[in-house]
Protein backbone atom coordinates (compact mmCIF):
# COMPACT_ATOMS: atom_id res chain seq x y z
CA UNK A 1 0.00 0.00 0.00
CA UNK A 2 1.69 3.20 -1.49
CA UNK A 3 2.37 5.50 1.99
CA UNK A 4 3.33 9.63 1.64
CA UNK A 5 5.62 10.61 4.45
CA UNK A 6 4.75 14.66 4.84
CA UNK A 7 5.87 16.22 8.02
CA UNK A 8 7.05 13.00 9.74
CA UNK A 9 3.11 11.84 9.52
CA UNK A 10 2.96 8.47 6.81
CA UNK A 11 0.10 9.12 5.07
CA UNK A 12 -1.86 6.66 2.61
CA UNK A 13 -3.31 7.21 -0.85
CA UNK A 14 -4.78 10.67 -2.07
CA UNK A 15 -7.26 13.38 0.26
CA UNK A 16 -10.82 13.81 -0.66
CA UNK A 17 -9.82 17.27 -1.72
CA UNK A 18 -7.25 15.96 -3.94
CA UNK A 19 -9.68 13.44 -5.49
CA UNK A 20 -12.52 16.22 -5.95
CA UNK A 21 -9.85 18.51 -7.68
CA UNK A 22 -8.54 15.50 -9.99
CA UNK A 23 -12.26 14.34 -11.46
CA UNK A 24 -13.46 18.20 -10.99
CA UNK A 25 -10.43 19.77 -13.71
CA UNK A 26 -11.27 16.45 -15.93
CA UNK A 27 -14.13 17.27 -16.30
CA UNK A 28 -13.60 20.88 -17.45
CA UNK A 29 -10.71 20.21 -19.52
CA UNK A 30 -13.17 17.72 -21.90
CA UNK A 31 -15.72 20.62 -21.68
CA UNK A 32 -12.85 22.71 -23.55
CA UNK A 33 -12.00 19.87 -25.71
CA UNK A 34 -15.01 19.64 -26.59
CA UNK A 35 -16.42 23.28 -27.02
CA UNK A 36 -12.99 25.27 -27.76
CA UNK A 37 -14.55 25.54 -31.23
CA UNK A 38 -16.96 28.48 -30.55
CA UNK A 39 -13.87 30.24 -28.87
CA UNK A 40 -11.94 30.63 -32.57
CA UNK A 41 -15.28 31.25 -34.31
CA UNK A 42 -16.31 33.51 -32.42
CA UNK A 43 -12.87 35.36 -32.39
CA UNK A 44 -12.75 34.70 -36.29
CA UNK A 45 -16.21 36.32 -37.04
CA UNK A 46 -15.43 39.47 -34.54
CA UNK A 47 -11.90 39.67 -36.68
CA UNK A 48 -14.06 40.25 -39.38
CA UNK A 49 -16.66 42.54 -38.49
CA UNK A 50 -19.37 39.89 -38.59
CA UNK A 51 -22.04 39.37 -36.11
CA UNK A 52 -21.19 37.01 -33.33
CA UNK A 53 -24.08 35.05 -31.79
CA UNK A 54 -25.38 35.46 -28.33
CA UNK A 55 -25.42 31.91 -28.33
CA UNK A 56 -21.70 31.62 -29.67
CA UNK A 57 -20.65 34.73 -27.56
CA UNK A 58 -21.75 32.87 -24.34
CA UNK A 59 -19.66 29.80 -25.33
CA UNK A 60 -16.68 31.99 -25.80
CA UNK A 61 -17.33 33.60 -22.35
CA UNK A 62 -17.77 29.94 -20.86
CA UNK A 63 -14.51 28.67 -22.57
CA UNK A 64 -12.52 32.17 -21.13
CA UNK A 65 -14.11 31.28 -17.48
CA UNK A 66 -13.70 27.39 -17.47
CA UNK A 67 -10.01 27.83 -18.76
CA UNK A 68 -9.70 30.32 -15.93
CA UNK A 69 -11.02 28.11 -13.25
CA UNK A 70 -8.89 25.46 -14.72
CA UNK A 71 -5.63 27.59 -14.16
CA UNK A 72 -7.18 28.14 -10.87
CA UNK A 73 -7.63 24.26 -9.69
CA UNK A 74 -4.59 23.53 -10.97
CA UNK A 75 -2.91 25.64 -8.84
CA UNK A 76 -4.61 24.78 -5.42
CA UNK A 77 -4.07 21.28 -6.52
CA UNK A 78 -0.22 21.93 -6.46
CA UNK A 79 -0.65 23.76 -3.20
CA UNK A 80 -2.42 20.56 -2.00
CA UNK A 81 0.21 17.88 -3.25
CA UNK A 82 3.07 20.21 -2.26
CA UNK A 83 1.48 20.15 1.55
CA UNK A 84 -0.12 16.56 1.70
CA UNK A 85 2.27 14.69 -1.03
CA UNK A 86 1.33 12.15 -3.51
CA UNK A 87 1.90 8.64 -3.25
CA UNK A 88 4.10 7.07 -6.06
CA UNK A 89 2.89 5.27 -8.85
CA UNK A 90 2.11 1.55 -7.89
CA UNK A 91 3.71 -0.85 -10.38
CA UNK A 92 7.31 -1.58 -11.23
CA UNK A 93 10.06 0.14 -13.54
CA UNK A 94 9.01 1.37 -16.78
CA UNK A 95 5.35 1.43 -15.61
CA UNK A 96 5.91 3.97 -12.76
CA UNK A 97 8.55 5.85 -15.20
CA UNK A 98 5.33 6.25 -17.55
CA UNK A 99 3.23 7.27 -15.32
CA UNK A 100 5.08 10.08 -13.63
CA UNK A 101 6.51 11.19 -17.39
CA UNK A 102 2.70 11.11 -18.09
CA UNK A 103 1.30 12.98 -14.95
CA UNK A 104 4.54 16.29 -15.74
CA UNK A 105 3.36 16.49 -19.08
CA UNK A 106 -0.45 17.12 -17.37
CA UNK A 107 0.50 19.41 -15.29
CA UNK A 108 2.57 21.28 -17.43
CA UNK A 109 -0.43 20.92 -20.57
CA UNK A 110 -2.64 22.63 -17.43
CA UNK A 111 -0.79 25.61 -16.88
CA UNK A 112 0.79 26.10 -20.39
CA UNK A 113 -2.66 25.94 -22.67
CA UNK A 114 -4.51 28.53 -20.41
CA UNK A 115 -1.54 30.37 -20.68
CA UNK A 116 -1.39 30.72 -24.26
CA UNK A 117 -4.99 31.12 -24.29
CA UNK A 118 -4.87 34.29 -22.24
CA UNK A 119 -1.65 35.78 -24.40
CA UNK A 120 -4.06 34.62 -27.47
CA UNK A 121 -6.28 37.21 -26.40
CA UNK A 122 -4.22 40.03 -24.21
CA UNK A 123 -1.06 39.97 -26.76
CA UNK A 124 -1.24 38.50 -30.01
CA UNK A 125 -2.92 35.94 -32.05
CA UNK A 126 -0.45 33.88 -33.13
CA UNK A 127 -0.44 32.62 -29.38
CA UNK A 128 -3.68 30.60 -30.61
CA UNK A 129 -1.99 28.50 -32.96
CA UNK A 130 0.27 27.08 -29.66
CA UNK A 131 -3.21 26.93 -27.78
CA UNK A 132 -4.38 24.98 -30.54
CA UNK A 133 -1.73 22.13 -30.41
CA UNK A 134 -2.71 21.47 -27.09
CA UNK A 135 -6.07 19.89 -28.19
CA UNK A 136 -4.04 16.96 -29.97
CA UNK A 137 -1.95 16.88 -26.82
CA UNK A 138 -4.40 16.56 -24.61
CA UNK A 139 -6.42 14.30 -26.16
CA UNK A 140 -3.24 11.81 -26.76
CA UNK A 141 -2.53 12.08 -23.29
CA UNK A 142 -6.05 11.39 -21.91
CA UNK A 143 -6.25 8.28 -23.94
CA UNK A 144 -2.71 6.91 -22.76
CA UNK A 145 -3.33 7.88 -19.05
CA UNK A 146 -7.08 6.53 -19.08
CA UNK A 147 -5.78 3.11 -20.92
CA UNK A 148 -3.13 2.58 -18.23
CA UNK A 149 -5.37 3.28 -15.29
CA UNK A 150 -7.74 0.64 -17.22
CA UNK A 151 -4.62 -1.86 -17.05
CA UNK A 152 -3.96 -1.02 -13.44
CA UNK A 153 -7.40 -2.03 -12.56
CA UNK A 154 -8.11 -5.30 -15.18
CA UNK A 155 -5.27 -6.51 -15.94
CA UNK A 156 -2.56 -5.83 -12.74
CA UNK A 157 -5.48 -5.64 -10.09
CA UNK A 158 -3.80 -3.14 -8.24
CA UNK A 159 -4.64 0.00 -6.09
CA UNK A 160 -4.29 2.63 -8.60
CA UNK A 161 -8.07 3.17 -9.59
CA UNK A 162 -9.79 2.41 -6.86
CA UNK A 163 -7.30 5.51 -4.96
CA UNK A 164 -8.44 8.22 -7.05
CA UNK A 165 -12.09 6.95 -5.91
CA UNK A 166 -11.71 6.31 -2.50
CA UNK A 167 -9.95 8.49 0.09
CA UNK A 168 -7.01 7.54 1.86
CA UNK A 169 -7.16 4.22 0.28
C1 LIG B 1 -7.10 23.75 -20.13
C2 LIG B 1 -7.71 24.82 -20.60
C3 LIG B 1 -8.07 25.01 -22.05
C4 LIG B 1 -8.28 24.08 -23.05
C5 LIG B 1 -8.20 22.56 -22.96
C6 LIG B 1 -8.58 24.82 -24.26
C7 LIG B 1 -8.88 24.23 -25.49
C8 LIG B 1 -9.18 24.93 -26.64
C9 LIG B 1 -9.59 24.32 -27.88
C10 LIG B 1 -9.78 22.82 -28.10
C11 LIG B 1 -9.75 25.31 -28.79
C12 LIG B 1 -10.18 25.15 -30.26
C13 LIG B 1 -9.02 24.76 -31.08
C14 LIG B 1 -9.43 24.50 -32.52
O1 LIG B 1 -10.34 25.18 -33.03
O2 LIG B 1 -8.82 23.60 -33.10
C15 LIG B 1 -9.45 26.55 -28.12
C16 LIG B 1 -9.46 27.81 -28.73
C17 LIG B 1 -9.21 28.99 -28.05
N1 LIG B 1 -9.03 29.14 -26.68
FE1 LIG B 1 -8.81 27.65 -25.33
N2 LIG B 1 -8.55 26.16 -23.96
C18 LIG B 1 -8.25 26.31 -22.63
C19 LIG B 1 -8.14 27.51 -21.94
C20 LIG B 1 -8.26 28.76 -22.50
C21 LIG B 1 -8.14 30.03 -21.79
C22 LIG B 1 -7.87 30.21 -20.28
C23 LIG B 1 -8.29 31.01 -22.70
C24 LIG B 1 -8.24 32.50 -22.52
C25 LIG B 1 -8.59 33.12 -21.45
C26 LIG B 1 -8.49 30.38 -23.99
C27 LIG B 1 -8.63 31.06 -25.18
C28 LIG B 1 -8.82 30.48 -26.42
C29 LIG B 1 -8.84 31.22 -27.68
C30 LIG B 1 -8.63 32.72 -27.82
C31 LIG B 1 -9.09 30.29 -28.69
C32 LIG B 1 -9.18 30.57 -30.18
C33 LIG B 1 -7.78 30.43 -30.74
C34 LIG B 1 -7.71 30.75 -32.22
O3 LIG B 1 -8.69 30.53 -32.93
O4 LIG B 1 -6.62 31.20 -32.64
N3 LIG B 1 -8.48 29.01 -23.84
N4 LIG B 1 -9.11 26.31 -26.82
C1 LIG C 1 -8.41 15.61 -18.60
C2 LIG C 1 -8.35 14.45 -18.03
C3 LIG C 1 -7.36 14.07 -16.96
C4 LIG C 1 -6.29 14.75 -16.43
C5 LIG C 1 -5.77 16.14 -16.82
C6 LIG C 1 -5.70 13.91 -15.40
C7 LIG C 1 -4.57 14.23 -14.66
C8 LIG C 1 -3.99 13.43 -13.70
C9 LIG C 1 -2.79 13.72 -12.96
C10 LIG C 1 -1.93 14.99 -13.15
C11 LIG C 1 -2.56 12.72 -12.09
C12 LIG C 1 -1.42 12.61 -11.08
C13 LIG C 1 -1.94 12.83 -9.70
C14 LIG C 1 -0.98 13.54 -8.83
O1 LIG C 1 -0.06 12.89 -8.33
O2 LIG C 1 -1.18 14.75 -8.69
C15 LIG C 1 -3.64 11.75 -12.26
C16 LIG C 1 -3.79 10.59 -11.54
C17 LIG C 1 -4.73 9.62 -11.83
N1 LIG C 1 -5.71 9.67 -12.82
FE1 LIG C 1 -6.08 11.19 -14.05
N2 LIG C 1 -6.43 12.73 -15.32
C18 LIG C 1 -7.45 12.80 -16.26
C19 LIG C 1 -8.41 11.84 -16.53
C20 LIG C 1 -8.45 10.59 -15.95
C21 LIG C 1 -9.34 9.51 -16.35
C22 LIG C 1 -10.37 9.59 -17.48
C23 LIG C 1 -9.06 8.45 -15.52
C24 LIG C 1 -9.65 7.07 -15.46
C25 LIG C 1 -10.05 6.36 -16.47
C26 LIG C 1 -8.00 8.88 -14.61
C27 LIG C 1 -7.45 8.12 -13.61
C28 LIG C 1 -6.41 8.48 -12.79
C29 LIG C 1 -5.88 7.64 -11.73
C30 LIG C 1 -6.37 6.25 -11.38
C31 LIG C 1 -4.82 8.35 -11.14
C32 LIG C 1 -3.94 7.89 -9.96
C33 LIG C 1 -2.62 7.41 -10.48
C34 LIG C 1 -1.72 7.00 -9.34
O3 LIG C 1 -2.12 7.05 -8.20
O4 LIG C 1 -0.58 6.64 -9.64
N3 LIG C 1 -7.65 10.18 -14.91
N4 LIG C 1 -4.48 12.20 -13.27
Amino acid sequence: MAQVQTNGHPRRGYSGSQILLHWLIAALVLFQLIFGESMGEAMEEAAEGKLVSAAEQFMAEAHYWVGIAILALVALRVLLMARRGAPAPLGHGWSVIAARIVHGIFYLLLVAVPATGLLAIYVSEDFGEIHEIGKPLFIAFIVIHALGALAHHFLFRDNTLKRMLVPGA
